[in-house]
């Protein structure tokens, strides 16, 4: 509900549901931020304006005589420098070359229509209300200038928009603009999500205090340094209880935030674009409408939070022709083969593919011009004959007889010098003025801001989409920005147009982004691609920290994860095929390796794993995600959609003797009895080693013959387990079976081992 309530005591205004609630008032003209998070009564409004002593000391009055008028003191839902709000600022201009206070005084409200919105920029679908509130200049010099602070009611958040608009004469130059500007009372710790290539989204909490801390990017994209989410959680708050808050940004290029304690108890939270060498021009009649930005509430704790946070990502920013839309298993080439096929190669891999029970097959890097190596072809769109004779016509139509669908890698925002492109455009190369563009992976950008560019990629993608009958779509973006500031930001407006025109006309392709893995793993890139490949790594050691950071605001079927080969390319760990399958499921599932050189075991292991996933993909992809208890170093994330519930239980380094494992499952009727049973999993004979001489009656060399041939074909199993008790007794924990510790081997025994998982399945008894 959206409501403005005029009392003797003001003008207020009330916007809630049952998940969260937002109350203002309209303080001497400026937009005070009474209340956010708790979803509280119309009713409240007045209690919470209180009647504490403001503006003493040294603090100043914007209106002398209006005690309410201490701008420092108040929480505030937007703010101005030059108005004695001292705090970290949102917005700042400048009018001929000078700082400017625009003074912004409430005029009017409305509800906000959709051709309001900027055709651009990537918006969330569906909110259940909309108010605008109207802010116009009182300084002399700008009259006509005015300000919208925009907000949208969602029925798990709510989401934010700053518009600026210059109806006067003076033209002006805006070098910060932020989304959303709120002071929370409370005492909060940060939790940002940050890293690099191939350690993505690592969780990192700090408390709040009067210093300011930092979540920015400025390497041109949202980047795998500083995600552009983030975390409030109350002091105190765990996984189930407590206040936390989210936060995101629908942006995909350099982002911006900050918190900081105020000497009144309140946390200064900003969220916007990075300023960082921002200077953009808003000349008369100009208009400057930032991202949306992001809150979700919850005092449940992160699992509570990230309920609320999934729920909107999953209904309000995937395209509305994925929604909920189970994921095909997928099939890619580039870690089996990176540049080093032809068709003959790709057509085996699909047949194998295609008998494990892959549903889509993805053609990566390197199909077309000289590209045999990351040195060449970037740019060009013309396919590669030697390594494909019959063009990707020919390719993608004997894959479809495979019965599976055919998808398609490209990179359309990066040029190799060494191209066909380059050497008929040198001149679309992106760089700062004057400067010399410089390289990346071998690579230089293409200047999206150019119409001529942007014609460029969505005429060369879409053809090659509609000739090859292409399903799939992976968008690759392998290097950071050579730009900073206006230019950075207009390329990522260039890049939501080319998305707009290449996707928007055919809505029944999957997009997956991917920059280097998650270079743009952000909110924006999610409004027109479905999922995102994580990371380039795919060790499920790593992974577990990666998807466990991305979960906390992102959904599982939007963060792509596979099957890789062990022992793994980044880090050398070799880890169970079970625990690599068992991390992938819970996300966009695929399976990444070369097929040929699997071993007859792995092959059945595999068809067994995809089999297996498929019958239970939907609460997978689209189950209630949470984290539960688990002992030290292990980690327990659990999905379930009402029918079903799966329950990951994942180990890094096992200890000796160890102790008794429980598994522990929320959110299921306490009163109802349910069967839990463990995925079955297999175990290979290689793994004993030369222990084996301890069990079998002849002796036999591990390394030799006999032992390779049966650790080829014969499999052993592992994790068997079952049960059947009441919701109560699961949500209390209970007793696993006895792992390995050097007692022998049994069919009940779980081996586990270092890296080693399982998945149970939990469904009520019929
Ligand atoms: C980087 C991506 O993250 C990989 O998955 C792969 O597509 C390579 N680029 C191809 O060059």
């Amino acid at each position: 509900m959206i409501k403005h309530i005029d009392n003797p005591n003001g003008h207020f205004l009330y916007i809630g549901n049952t998940a969260l609630s937002c109350i203002l008032k309209i303080s001497c003209g400026k937009a005070e931020l009474l209340h956010l998070g708790a979803p509280l009564a119309e009713e409240d409004c007045e209690a919470l304006c209180g009647d504490t002593l403001l503006g003493w000391g040294c603090d100043v009055r914007y209106r002398e005589g209006d005690p309410r008028s201490c701008l420092d003191d108040l929480p505030l839902a937007w703010s101005e420098r030059g108005t004695g709000d001292y705090r970290e600022t949102p917005m700042e201009l400048l009018y001929e070359g000078t700082d400017i206070c625009p003074d912004f005084v409430y005029f009017c409200s409305g509800s906000l229509k959709r051709e309001e919105l900027d055709p651009v920029l990537p918006h969330a679908r569906g909110a259940q209300e909309t108010v605008k509130l109207v802010f116009r200049s009182a300084n002399r010099l700008l009259q006509g200038l005015s300000l919208e602070l925009r907000f949208s009611l969602f029925e798990t958040a709510l989401v934010r928009q700053t518009v600026l608009i210059n109806d006067s004469d003076k033209p002006l130059q805006v070098t910060r603009l932020m989304s959303a500007c709120a002071d929370l009372h409370g005492c909060f710790t940060v939790s940002t999500f940050d890293g690099g290539w191939i350690r993505e989204a690592h969780m990192h909490t700090v408390p709040v205090t009067r210093s300011r801390t930092v979540n920015e990017s400025t390497n041109g994209f949202s980047s795998n340094r500083h995600n552009p989410g983030f975390l409030l959680s109350e002091t105190g708050a765990g996984e189930d209880s407590g206040v936390v808050y989210g936060f995101n940004l629908l942006w995909s290029g350099n982002h911006c935030s900050s918190v900081q304690r105020s000497a009144l108890g309140f946390t200064r939270v900003l969220q916007g674009i990075s300023p960082e060498g921002l200077c953009l021009d808003l000349l008369p009649g100009g208009r400057l409408e930032t991202p949306e930005a992001v809150v979700a509430w919850s005092d449940r704790g992160r699992n509570g939070m990230m309920k609320k946070m999934h729920r909107f990502v999953n209904a309000c920013i995937i395209p509305a022709a994925w929604q909920y839309r189970e994921r095909p298993v997928l099939f890619n080439n580039w870690e089996g083969t990176t540049f080093d096929f032809n068709e003959a190669k790709l057509l085996s891999l699909a047949g194998k593919a295609k008998k494990i029970g892959c549903e889509l097959f993805v053609l990566d890097d390197g199909w077309f011009g000289d590209r045999d190596s990351d040195t060449a072809g970037l740019g060009d769109y013309s396919v590669n004959l030697r390594k494909l004779p019959n063009g990707l016509e020919g390719l993608s139509k004997k894959v479809r007889a495979l019965g599976m669908q055919f998808g398609l890698w490209f990179e359309p925002e990066a040029v190799n010098p060494d191209s066909e492109c380059f050497r008929r455009h040198p001149e679309w190369v992106l760089s700062s003025p004057g400067a010399d563009a410089f390289y990346g992976r071998n690579e230089l950008l293409l200047d999206l801001t150019k119409p001529e560019v942007r014609d460029y990629i969505v005429e060369s993608v879409s053809g090659i989409l509609d000739r090859a009958e292409i399903q799939y779509v992976k968008w690759d973006m392998n290097r950071h920005s050579p730009v900073t500031g206006n230019k950075a930001y207009a390329y990522i407006l260039g890049l939501y147009e080319v998305l707009h025109r290449i996707f928007d006309p055919r809505p029944q392709i999957l997009l997956e982004g991917c920059a280097s893995g998650g270079n743009r793993f952000d909110l924006g890139m999610l409004c027109f691609a479905p999922q995102i490949w994580a990371s380039d790594d795919t060790d499920p050691i790593e992974r577990l920290e990666i998807q466990d950071g991305l979960f906390s605001l992102y959904p599982q079927s939007t963060v792509g994860a596979h099957i890789s080969a062990a022992p793994h390319a980044q880090t050398l760990r070799t880890t169970p095929m079970s625990t690599r399958a068992n991390v992938s499921f819970f996300g966009a599932f695929g399976i990444e390796l070369d097929l040929d050189r699997l071993k007859p075991i792995e092959v059945k292991e595999l068809r067994e794993t995809v089999a297996w996933y498929k019958q239970h993909r939907k609460a997978f992809q689209f189950g209630c995600f949470r984290r539960n208890r688990a002992e030290k170093d292990a980690l327990c994330w659990q999905a379930g959609d009402g029918d079903e519930t799966l329950c990951g239980l994942f180990h890094k380094l096992i200890p000796a003797g160890p102790e008794i494992e429980w598994l522990s499952v929320n959110g299921l009727d306490p009163a109802r009895i349910y069967r839990v049973e463990a995925r079955p999993q297999l175990l290979r004979l290689a793994a004993f080693g030369d222990l084996l001489r301890h069990v079998t009656p002849v002796e036999l060399n591990a390394d030799g013959p006999a032992l390779r041939l049966a650790d080829r074909h014969y499999p052993m199993r592992d994790g068997g387990f079952s049960a059947e008790c009441s919701g109560a007794a699961l949500r209390s924990g209970i007793p696993l079976s006895k792992r390995f510790s050097g007692t022998g081997y049994d069919a009940a025994l779980r081996v586990q081992g270092d890296f080693g998982s399982s998945v149970f399945c939990i469904k009520e008894r019929t």
